[in-house]
């Protein structure tokens, strides 16, 4: 990683000033009239009055927001304890619960009969829960755990579909102060074993299976392979949901069916008063080398940012109907699927399956159907249905919709437009939120009725959020130059630790850049540019940014130029060892259906973006094919596009990959 950042930051000292006027994307969207009219944060005064009193005096702005939007068994008696960075401890001495505040809290007002979660599944199936019966399935689950003997502090892992019991499960073990640690289902045996293994899971809680793109797919079997040769000594209980009713083992003593166990316990069970620093949640991401790292959050302060974060992006109001398209096996599905919806009293909408061949206009039939007015989705998934055109949107009617946002990797300005205008239909402002499962919720994003927006940008820090773009030094740069990505104040939803290694949390986040004063900075990955508004565009990870003949090029306005080509439907683009240049650039493309590679196309494409960026933004090789290397989540693997551009052989874990039949074509 170091090498690489350090080709990425020497762009910052030699801007070419013809592709920095290209990249500067010039179009400006004004915050929406009506959410400023109604909205909380209603105009960019507004945000800047926040944001500097947070700036002023961080205790105060925190421990009153801590006092207002949580409700607590006992008082803290201290905002922030700073005294052993970068270990954090938020609002020390006080008692309160997630799950509390999730559901409890809300029954003795009119949110008691309100809808809570909407859930449909892959087959068309529906299931509505009010918070009231939402309040008693997490009551008799919490019950359950407890008859299968976990207890406060035990880990709980969960292997499941997209179905409620996912929900109710993680609110069940919250209320007994039992950490989760889910595993999105779409991972291999391996990968939930070495996650078992890693966490030391006391039970599992799981499904026969679940729906994917029309299809049961098993997953009970796989946590039968996870603990086979009592290779998971720790695990005592595995509790499986009946989804699909496909035939599956069950193990005498250790299995038992939820349907049996859950619907015969009491619909009470007291919410256990947690400390605030107590864990709440264990999830295993990906970082650029070695094995995933447990990122550790605790009770308070991560539920604090999650529900404030919510409030503020998505300018919740008491009828709204939100859907974070998100599974809850990633950040995402915790703070805005679950979360942060709940803890403010929202409707939050879950859904079991995906656009598929047979039903491509599956989410907006869904928007429609429920009446949908906040949207929330990756990229990724937009780009994939700017390639089948605005024909299939077309048909729907989405005027519920009042928000869109947007997660998990930059939006190129071309997906943003497209969004705005057929899926928002013109009205509907962008939220495009920028955030790491580390930082537990979203750091920077517009405020729908406060923030004007630019393509591409996810404009400006939350309150409370001293977010800055510095050299390797920690100094800021200046704007439009290049740097890492950097928050320099402790936030309470910023993980605690990496499971089980220390070490490893002090060096990867907070000793990767040493400021001379000292002082430490908290540093993920990214590398990102401020323009002179302040304005923030991240470039997306180091390590994704390339060099040629000393210009630093994003990968990612390489890959936005192409995709502004109509022949484009989505594209990705590495660096290559070149003896000349450094680096060259190769792109892989998928085009738009019905588009034929030639030669003459290539040739196009290659002077389109020498038009779009400048020549030496042009890639030196293009491979075409149908379809690019994603993991489960929707991420293009471009360590693996890396190695075959370089022709190496593909090292390291590719079992995050969702297909490897890709791997063979793009090889051939
Ligand atoms: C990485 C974190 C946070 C939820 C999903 C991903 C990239 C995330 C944006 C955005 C540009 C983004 C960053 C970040 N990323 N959101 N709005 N614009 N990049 O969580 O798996 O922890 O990944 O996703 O590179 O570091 P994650």
């Amino acid at each position: 990683m170091l090498e690489r950042t350090v080709l990425f930051l020497s762009m910052a000292s030699d801007s070419n000033s013809s592709i920095e006027s290209v990249l500067q994307e010039q179009r400006v969207f004004p915050p929406s009239s009506d959410i400023s009219k109604r909205g909380q944060i209603g105009s960019l005064e507004t945000y800047q009055r926040m944001f500097n009193d947070a700036k002023k005096d961080p205790e105060k702005f925190w421990r009153e927001a801590a006092l207002k939007e949580l409700s607590w068994f006992e008082p803290f008696k201290k905002v922030l304890d700073w005294s052993n960075p970068p270990f954090a401890r938020w609002f020390d001495g006080g008692k309160t619960n997630l799950s509390f505040n999730c559901l409890d809290r809300h029954l003795d007002s009119d949110k008691a009969d309100k809808y809570a979660l909407i859930w449909e599944g892959e087959p068309g199936d529906v299931r509505r829960f009010t918070y009231r019966e939402l309040y008693h399935e997490v009551c008799r689950t919490a019950n359950a755990l407890k008859a299968l003997g976990v207890g406060k502090g035990d880990l709980v892992a969960l292997y499941m579909p997209m179905i409620p019991e996912a929900a109710i499960a993680m609110l069940a073990c919250a209320r007994i102060g039992a950490p989760h640690s889910v595993v999105f289902g779409g991972f291999s045996s391996e990968a939930l074993r070495d996650r078992l293994v890693d966490g030391e899971a006391k039970a599992v809680i799981t499904a026969d299976g679940g729906y994917r793109k029309d299809k049961a797919v098993p997953l009970k079997p796989a946590v039968d392979a996870a603990l086979a040769d009592n290779s998971c000594p720790s695990v005592q209980s595995v509790l499986v949901v009946q989804r699909t009713k496909e035939k599956i083992h069950m193990e005498d003593g250790r299995d038992s069916w939820w349907h049996e166990l859950v619907p015969t316990q009491k619909r009470e069970c007291q919410a256990e008063p947690m400390d605030s620093e107590a864990r709440l949640f264990v999830l295993y991401t990906s970082g650029s080398t070695g094995k995933p790292k447990g990122v550790v959050h605790t009770t308070a302060g991560y539920n604090l940012w999650a529900h404030l974060t919510f409030q503020w992006i998505f300018d919740i109001r008491e009828d709204d109907v939100y859907w974070c398209t998100a599974d809850v096996g990633w950040i995402t599905g915790h703070s805005y699927i679950v979360y942060g919806p709940l803890s403010n009293g929202a409707t939050t909408v879950m859904y079991e399956g995906a656009p598929r061949p047979s039903k491509p206009g599956a989410f907006w039939e869904l928007i429609q159907k429920h009446g949908i007015t906040i949207f929330y989705t990756a990229p990724t998934a937009i780009r994939a249905f700017m390639k089948s055109g605005r024909s299939v949107p077309d048909k729907y009617d989405m005027t519920s919709l009042r928000l869109l946002g947007t997660v998990g990797e930059p939006i190129n300005p071309e997906a943003w437009i497209w969004y705005r205008e057929v899926i928002g239909g013109g009205r509907c402002p962008i939220v495009d939120t920028w955030w790491q499962t580390e930082t537990g919720g979203v750091m920077i994003s517009p405020l729908p009725g406060a923030t004007p927006t630019k393509p591409g940008s996810a404009t400006l820090p939350l309150p409370g959020i001293e977010a800055d773009v510095v050299d390797e030094k920690g100094h800021s740069v200046a704007p439009d130059e290049g740097g890492y990505l950097v928050i320099r104040r402790p936030w309470p939803g910023m993980m605690r630790t990496v499971h089980g290694n220390k070490q490893r949390f002090r060096e990867s986040y907070w000793e990767y850049l040493r400021p001379e004063d000292g002082s430490l900075i908290y540093f993920a990955g990214d590398g990102a540019r401020r323009d002179v508004d302040g304005y923030f565009w991240v470039m997306g990870r180091v390590d994704d940014v390339i060099n040629v003949s000393g210009h630093r090029l994003g990968t990612m306005e390489i890959e936005s130029a192409l995709v502004s080509h109509n022949a484009v439907s989505e594209a990705a683009v590495v660096g290559r060892q070149d003896d000349l240049k450094g680096e060259g650039i190769v792109a892989f493309v998928t085009l738009e259906s019905g588009r034929e590679v030639t030669e003459s196309l290539l040739k196009e494409l290659r002077e389109h973006v020498g038009e779009e960026i400048g020549p030496i933004a042009r890639p030196d090789e293009i491979r075409c094919s149908d379809a690019l290397p994603k993991t489960r989540s929707g991420k293009i693997m471009r360590r693996i596009l890396r190695a075959l551009a370089s022709g190496e052989e593909i090292s390291g874990d590719t079992s995050t990959l969702e297909d490897r039949s890709v791997l063979e074509k793009l090889r051939s």
